[in-house]
């Protein structure tokens, strides 16, 4: 990359960085993981470091975090609140050693302190005289926010302290966070137990932050006059001489080796801790060191924080709950006890389905490792056998809907002569309770009727009020009833009639993949409607029994004939769809009907040159013709590329259909 390439790329990254930060730090509403701000952080200093010319006033070389929020009086801290760098893996580790010896000019024997990294926001108290005289937040790492009064309301926060060594003035600076049964009755305000924590630290009425549990764990000094304590593990147990809460989790460790080794263990045992943990830090214990060690721009040379993978976590299964989805198939999930994943809270993971839950032997009562990686479901990697319960029993895929009580079935699938790994209720109609919902859901979803302000909560809260049940509700709600509800307003409510209304008007093809009929997505539901033109055609197809005559369309198969056949074959389908088109405004396919090859149709065997299926197909349909899949009576052309499929060829000529080349059938177009 040329130099002012790299500029322009390291710029865009402080961009980002700014933007993130404004998100955590003022509005404490992050929307990227940890995880993902560590690596954008660390990308960014990779960058100036190889790169001598990038500088930038919001580096995080330069910067702490940001400029502290204009609700509150600031005040400048006396000794910087540093932030920590990150370390990944054994090799972040082997590194963060070699500089220290690098910077001694010697290799020593090191002693650690090691202490959990507790997932909360930070803030210092002072005190003088044994009296807490200020409470500050970090703010940028130099001048913070006065939050004194806040802090006074977290009991574990001594505001007076008579021990005689403690010193006349100190700083003592930890963690602020809360405990994850808290966050549990908050979690629909909060992303996180950190937002939690910072938001409700953060509030301008101290009576406010009373209402919520916060917590407070010390761990460190800023200005300590006259200090006479030699090690960091000293200090530990002196804080809790002097009233403060510590980690019970510190330790003492001699190695890089033991660190790492303890990390792998603690990785797993954190998820038993009342708190969120995202590492372990790692401290020079002796002070003395630590003096002569000192700091880089913003972080000490004599710390670390050794993070935990920010994709997964352990936890324990409380519960195998079986969801009906809304073509009936039957999906466990795992209810889990809440486990933060990279800033996430997760209490829910994903089992796929019945074979996975016995290949994997998933039991209610195991603790298991599940992952996260973006916006995929959480789903569960593996169970640590070690931790089962000697008394646990397997768990007993149910024979039954859960919600229908219909039975279930695995299908044979004949392309793969396998059953399915999925078990579907066979109930094909909106009598099932939980298939009724999710297709209202799917019926008002974007891509089908796309009724603006009705989402899925809206679904269930209205099924649970009994104001819907089928898809022609929509068009009849009493809306004097909804404007009753708690959360609705006028204007919520006279948006929901008018994207209701709008909705009325719908092309074919969209109403067909609304209904939500199984293997009819977009692509068969617009196949469908190009084929038959109208709702009014369609249904007379049904009512005449012809589904099967569906066949001739080229990607309509056996598998969406069956389900198609399912499916109306149910009676309440069959009138949902009577009841929606008279109300409904649905629009006919409107194609070219004048074309050339009006009245004409095809058939394509062998590889066409230069020219995909896809465009073979549209070229006949933009011209009024139809494109089948199989030689009959009703086929009148069958077009033959390179290597064409003999039986198919023979049978055309048979049946005395027309047999064209490539070019030939070019020429009909001219
Ligand atoms: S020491 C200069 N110890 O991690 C030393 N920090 O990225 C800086 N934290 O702002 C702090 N547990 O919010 C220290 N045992 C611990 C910690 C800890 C959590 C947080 C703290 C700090 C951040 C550093």
């Amino acid at each position: 990359m040329k130099e002012n390439e790299i500029k322009k790329y390291y710029l865009k990254k402080i961009t980002e960085f700014e933007t993130h930060n404004k998100l955590y730090f003022q509005k404490s509403n992050p929307k990227i993981s940890d995880h993902e701000y560590d690596k954008l952080k660390k990308e960014i200093l990779d960058l100036e470091r190889k790169n001598s010319f990038l500088k930038s006033d919001s580096s995080p070389s330069n910067s702490l975090g940001y400029a502290p929020s204009k609700n509150f009086v600031k005040s400048e801290h006396r000794v910087k609140m540093l932030s920590l760098s990150n370390a990944f893996d054994s090799e972040d580790l082997g590194n963060f050693e070699k500089k220290i010896f690098n910077y001694l000019n010697k290799k020593i024997e090191v002693e650690y302190s090691v202490e959990p990294k507790i997932d909360g926001i930070s803030a210092s108290l002072t005190y003088k005289n044994g009296l807490l005289v200020l409470g500050t937040s970090r703010g940028d790492g130099n001048i913070g926010e006065v939050i004194t009064e806040n802090l006074k309301t977290i009991l574990d926060i001594p505001q007076k302290i008579t021990n005689k060594d403690f010193p006349k003035d100190i700083d003592i600076r930890g963690e602020v966070f809360i405990k994850k049964k808290d966050f549990n009755l908050l979690k629909n305000n909060f992303a996180n137990p950190r937002n939690a924590a910072s938001g409700t630290l953060r509030q301008k009425n101290p009576n406010q932050t009373k209402k919520i549990p916060l917590n407070f764990v010390a761990y460190t000094y800023g200005y300590f006059e006259n200090k006479t304590i030699k090690k960091q593990s000293e200090f530990l147990n002196s804080l809790k001489k002097w009233g403060f809460k510590i980690s019970e989790h510190n330790k003492i460790l001699n190695s890089i080796k033991d660190l790492i080794n303890f990390h792998k263990k603690f990785e797993h045992e954190r998820f038993d801790l009342e708190y969120d943990v995202d590492g372990l830090v790692y401290k020079i214990n002796s002070l003395e060191l630590q003096k002569r060690l000192g700091f880089t721009a913003n972080s000490p040379r004599w710390a670390i924080a050794h993070k935990f993978s920010a994709d997964s976590a352990y936890s324990k299964v409380t519960d195998i709950d079986i969801q009906v989805g809304r073509t009936g198939a039957l999906t466990p999930v795992a209810r889990i006890k809440p486990v933060n994943i990279g800033g996430v809270v997760v209490s829910n993971a994903t089992l796929h389905n019945e074979d996975e839950i016995n290949r994997k032997d998933i039991r209610i009562g195991d603790t298991v490792k599940i992952e996260r990686a973006g916006d995929v479901i959480p789903h569960v990697i593996l169970v640590d056998l070690k931790k089962r319960d000697k008394k646990s029993k397997k768990f007993v895929f149910p024979d039954n809907c859960p919600s229908c009580g219909s039975d279930t079935i695995k299908e044979f699938n004949k392309i793969t002569k396998k059953f399915d790994a999925v078990r579907r209720c066979t109930n094909e109609g909106f009598d099932c309770e939980k298939i009724a919902i999710e297709r209202i859901k799917h019926f008002i979803s974007k891509e089908a009727m796309n009724i603006d302000g009705f989402g899925k909560k809206v679904v269930e809260n209205f099924w649970d009020l009994n104001l819907i049940r089928l898809p022609q509700d929509i068009y009849n709600l009493d809306y004097s009833k909804i404007s009753n509800l708690e959360g609705w307003g006028q204007l919520s409510v006279s948006n929901l009639k008018y994207s209701i209304d709008q909705s009325k008007k719908v092309s074919f093809d969209r109403f067909l993949y609304a209904i939500g009929i199984r293997h009819i997505g977009l692509e068969n539901a617009k196949l469908l409607a190009e084929y038959t033109k109208s709702i009014k055609n369609f249904m007379s197809f049904i009512k005449k029994n012809n589904i099967n005559e569906f066949l001739n369309i080229d990607g309509i198969g056996d598998t969406q004939i069956n389900s198609l056949k399912k499916f109306f074959n149910n009676k309440l389908n069959y009138t949902v769809i009577e009841k929606l088109s008279k109300i409904l405004n649905i629009s006919d396919l409107k194609l070219n009907k004048n074309g050339k090859l009006q009245n004409n149709t095809f058939m394509f065997t062998g590889k066409l040159l230069n020219m995909s299926r896809a465009e073979a197909k549209s070229l006949i349909e933009n011209n009024s013709g139809s494109v089948v899949s199989s030689v009959n009576k009703r086929l009148k052309y069958l077009i033959i590329g390179d290597k064409p499929t003999n039986r198919k060829v023979q049978k055309a000529k048979e049946l005395g259909i027309k047999v064209l080349s490539q070019k030939e059938w070019l020429n009909l177009l001219n």
